[in-house]
């Protein structure tokens, strides 16, 4: 059994012909010791099964080193005996909500306390010897710069850490959504996230238009699969009266992967600016923002990112967007794209000048509004230390595999059963390519609460939906194949015992 065959397949779209003897732990484990990203687990504290039950916190270690510190209080509750002894630890398949906390987190805070307290405000310019840590100020960069790769920027002029995700939606939008009387549309998908949902009602009532005909939502088909050919042809449909197109990388329902390259193209070529909301995709699936033209996008990075809960978020703005040129009339002042603007969005040669003229910084950075948290950045700069050394090409191929890998395993269920009304139905696309590390199960009506209560109960963490939906996600960064195995072992006798 060899990974990289599985990978390539699947990166051809193909679904790889598991044997029958991949039902076994033994052929889980033996894919986690093929698996190059191992070590990244022991990077990550990993609620246990006794610590997501404990009231008070039982303190964590800060250093890196390998296992032991989920052992700490010396339990190993429903430990199976087999496996590589880390079984105290849950089933942590919630990724796409809440990233793990990396361990370096607490050595980034750390640093940046220590020179808070002692060099105070200089820190703003000044970074101590032995800190892992640049000074404050340039922080926000660091951290633009460790991003880029992670979503295609050409450089980390077209990246800017600001805000939180649906803040900078609002802003982006302020900047991008310009309608007039003939292009005055939004098109947007038929179950956007909540609160894009209310950016973009409200953007469209604050530019006095009405949501009723200026929002257009896109309808997937019966199985809630949106295809390519229903985006392109409602781009069709609007297309002279559409402003602005804004979609999700990733739909964070049902996890479905959309074609950003080929839609921003389409939609571009018919004069429609095109945002992404990259929340489930920044992080789970490789992105290249800049060669597919995207005009701007905007995620949060507490999810598949790793840097903490409500955690400060990222923005794209193409480089095209992002000049600043002296006016042609000689007569002073700069021509660049319209913005809400703040202090920090001007350049740093003149924002302490506390001057009226506005000189917003070339690129993403000109976007800014505020004196970024450092708190923040402390953490988000050691998650993307973490992502950095794990690679987004290494972490995707093997998210391929654990995904499919889990999907495979999940198929076993429902051939065991033969029924006719199958106990949950995989509402993910089965094409590896339309997804990320994600698997959403729409459960037959009724089970969803029993079989929440039952996962729980055997150290799974994972997101359930009401009415009826589980989404799983094995992220490759700290989930392991037996995990996989072990989760099928524990729904299905949730479903059996149903
Ligand atoms: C797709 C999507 N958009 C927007 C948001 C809102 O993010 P924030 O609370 O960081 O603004 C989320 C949060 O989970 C999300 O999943």
């Amino acid at each position: 059994m060899d990974m990289n065959h599985f990978t390539n397949h699947l990166r051809q779209g193909k679904t790889p012909a598991f044997s029958l003897g991949a039902k076994t732990l033994k052929f889980a484990q033996d894919l986690d010791r093929q698996d190059e990203l191992a070590e990244f687990r022991d990077q990550f504290n990993l609620p246990t099964r006794a610590s997501l039950k404990q009231k008070s916190p039982k303190p964590q270690p800060a250093s890196n080193g390998v296992n032991g510190h989920h052992h700490t209080n010396g339990d190993h509750p429903q430990s199976s005996g087999d496996g590589d002894g880390d079984d105290a630890r849950s089933i942590y398949f919630v990724g796409n909500s809440l990233g793990a906390q990396p361990k370096l987190v607490r050595e980034h805070l750390d640093a940046h306390l220590n020179t808070w307290a002692n060099i105070g405000v200089n820190g703003h310019f000044t970074a101590l010897d032995d800190s892992p840590l640049v000074s404050w100020q340039d922080m926000a960069e660091d951290c633009a710069r460790k991003s880029v790769d992670i979503v295609g920027a050409s450089s980390t002029s077209e990246v800017i850490i600001m805000n939180t995700l649906t803040a900078n939606l609002h802003l982006l939008m302020a900047s991008f959504y310009r309608p007039n009387q003939q292009r005055h549309k939004i098109i947007l998908e038929w179950r956007p996230f909540p609160s894009d949902w209310y950016a973009i009602q409200t953007q469209i009532q604050w530019h006095g238009l009405d949501p009723s005909t200026s929002m257009v939502e896109i309808q997937p088909s019966p199985s809630l699969y949106l295809s390519t050919q229903t985006i392109l042809s409602t781009i069709d449909a609007h297309a002279d009266s559409t402003a602005l197109l804004l979609l999700p990388g990733i739909q964070y329902y049902t996890g479905q992967l959309f074609d950003i390259p080929l839609i921003t193209c389409y939609a571009r070529e018919r004069g429609i600016v095109v945002g992404w909301d990259l929340a489930h995709a920044a992080g789970n699936v490789e992105l290249q923002l800049h060669d597919w033209d995207v005009d701007f996008a905007v995620w949060c990075t507490y999810k598949y990112l790793n840097a903490g809960p409500g955690a400060i978020a990222g923005a794209f703005v193409h480089e095209r967007h992002g000049t600043v040129a002296p006016n042609p009339d000689g007569e002073g002042g700069f021509s660049y794209r319209h913005r809400l603007a703040g202090w920090y969005g001007c350049d740093k040669k003149v924002r302490f000048n506390m001057d009226k003229d506005f000189q917003p910084t070339p690129g993403a950075a000109g976007f800014q509004l505020s004196n970024p948290s450092v708190v923040d950045l402390a953490s988000l700069s050691a998650a993307l230390e973490v992502f950095g050394k794990a690679g987004m090409k290494r972490l995707r191929s093997k998210g391929l595999v654990l995904t499919a890998y889990l999907e495979w395993l999940l198929e076993g269920i429902l051939d065991e059963d033969g029924k006719e009304d199958e106990d949950f139905r995989i509402i993910t696309p089965r094409n590896p390519m339309e997804r990320g590390s994600q698997l959403s199960l729409l459960l037959r009506p009724g089970l969803l609460e029993k079989v929440r209560r039952m996962l729980v109960e055997n150290g799974v963490v994972c997101d359930a939906r009401k009415p009826d939906v589980i989404r799983v996600a094995p992220v490759p960064m700290y989930c392991r194949f037996e995990d996989a195995w072990r989760f099928v072992q524990i729904l299905r006798s949730a479903l059996r015992e149903t």
